[in-house]
């Protein structure tokens, strides 16, 4: 039996390859810090985990749910979008659940790529955007997000007539992997892009609210005329460290929301309700509860950057995300710095060209371990030899 060209020619998803790894370090005995994928080590806050409790109670929560979610937690997106954003979304037809963002971003390109169009992808970026567009039979066009332009999309760099061909882009910001974040300036000049070549913009806004030293993300909703073009994906799984529990929205054009509600419905059956209703809990967490949790990540952050400072490489601290994304030492490229870290100190890094090859000569460090974890990580590495 042959299988389709499509899953032959899929590369193994990136943190398999690194899950391998610490898993034959275990089988040696020796212990491996892990500073690879990004998945809160912090808990689900009780409250959201109360009204998972209750919620399984509700017998009309233990049938199908709808593929666009319930009332209630659309609604909630569509207030989180009012008191965070100030943009006013129809919770009717602007909002859909997903099964965690992921699953949207996959399932998107369905709706605009037929066999042999072109999506524009930042590279580096999540891997998701490239494959599913891969999965739609259409090809990925790749923009390198340079570090002299802050990791930015530069629209003056792509060329007319791609522009024309293309018929959806992505971007994601804040980003991963490099951290870099984006204003409504920005946003602005990739809405006037994609509306001039009538493009379907895709906004990747996972982490907007894992934010630091006071920065606020925008969204690109806020934009006038991105509803025209724009679709945006929320996540709560960074947000609320709810990784496991699946729970992500996307909103924007109404027509747009409605193709992928389309492919959605002909593909799975929607989120569990009971953990939709975490979701609507989740969206309601306090700015308090927020600032908090991301407490937690900037003194990480700041203890990183300061031990990769100390050892030689150029970290900057990110104002948002989970991800320090720095460049490795002359002479190594991101696998054999990997692998160097992971031999020598058995410290795993994700490796940059995990992203993309704009990624060959970084690394990625998450910040999703605890702080002991965090701490014993750093002696290893600051004791590298990096010469
Ligand atoms: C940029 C980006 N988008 C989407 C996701 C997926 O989010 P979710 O857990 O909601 O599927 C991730 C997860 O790491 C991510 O980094």
């Amino acid at each position: 039996m042959e299988l389709a060209k499509r899953v032959k020619e899929l590369p193994p998803y990136l943190f398999v390859g690194i899950s391998k790894a610490i898993a034959k370090k275990k089988e040696q005995g020796i212990d491996v810090i892990s500073f690879g994928i990004g998945d809160p080590d912090i808990p689900t806050p009780n409250k959201v985990l109360d009204r998972l409790k209750k919620a399984s109670d509700n017998p009309a929560h233990h049938k199908y749910p709808e593929s666009e979610g319930l009332p209630e937690f659309r609604q909630a997106v569509s207030n989180f979008y009012k008191n965070r954003f100030n943009v006013d979304l129809d919770f009717g037809t602007e909002i859909i659940n997903l099964i965690g963002a992921k699953e949207g971003i996959a399932h998107a390109p369905l709706c605009f790529i037929d066999p042999g169009d072109k999506a524009i992808v930042p590279n580096p970026a999540y891997p998701v955007y490239e494959i599913g567009t891969m999965f739609a039979g259409g090809e990925t066009v790749f923009i390198d997000l340079l570090e002299k332009n802050d990791f930015l999309v530069d629209f003056t760099s792509i060329d007319t007539k791609l522009a024309k061909e293309a018929k959806m882009m992505w971007i994601n910001y804040p980003n991963n992997p490099t951290g870099a974040i984006a204003n409504l300036d920005f946003f602005k000049e990739a809405v006037e892009f994609c509306k001039e070549f009538d493009i379907a913009l895709m906004h990747d806004a996972c982490y907007t609210e894992v934010t630091f030293d006071g920065y606020i993300a925008p969204s690109i909703l806020q934009v006038p005329g991105a509803m025209d073009i724009c679709i945006e994906f929320h996540s709560l799984s960074k947000t609320a460290n709810m990784t496991g529990w699946r729970v992500g929205s996307a909103a924007g054009n109404p027509d747009l929301i409605n193709a992928l509600m389309r492919v959605k419905s002909n593909i799975d059956s929607g989120l569990s309700q009971a953990i939709q209703e975490m979701g609507i809990e989740a969206l309601s967490l306090s700015k308090d509860w927020i600032n908090q949790n991301n407490d937690i990540y900037k003194k990480r952050r700041d203890k990183v950057v300061s031990t990769l400072n100390e050892i030689g490489l150029d970290a900057n601290a990110p104002k948002a995300t989970l991800y320090i994304w720095t460049k490795v030492p002359e002479g190594f490229t991101s696998a054999s710095f990997t692998e160097k870290l992971l031999e020598e100190a058995n410290v795993v890094v994700t490796p940059g060209n995990g992203y993309g090859k704009a990624g060959e000569v970084y690394v990625r460090l998450s910040l999703t371990i605890p702080d002991d974890q965090i701490d014993e990580g750093l002696k290893r590495l600051s004791k590298l030899n990096l010469k």
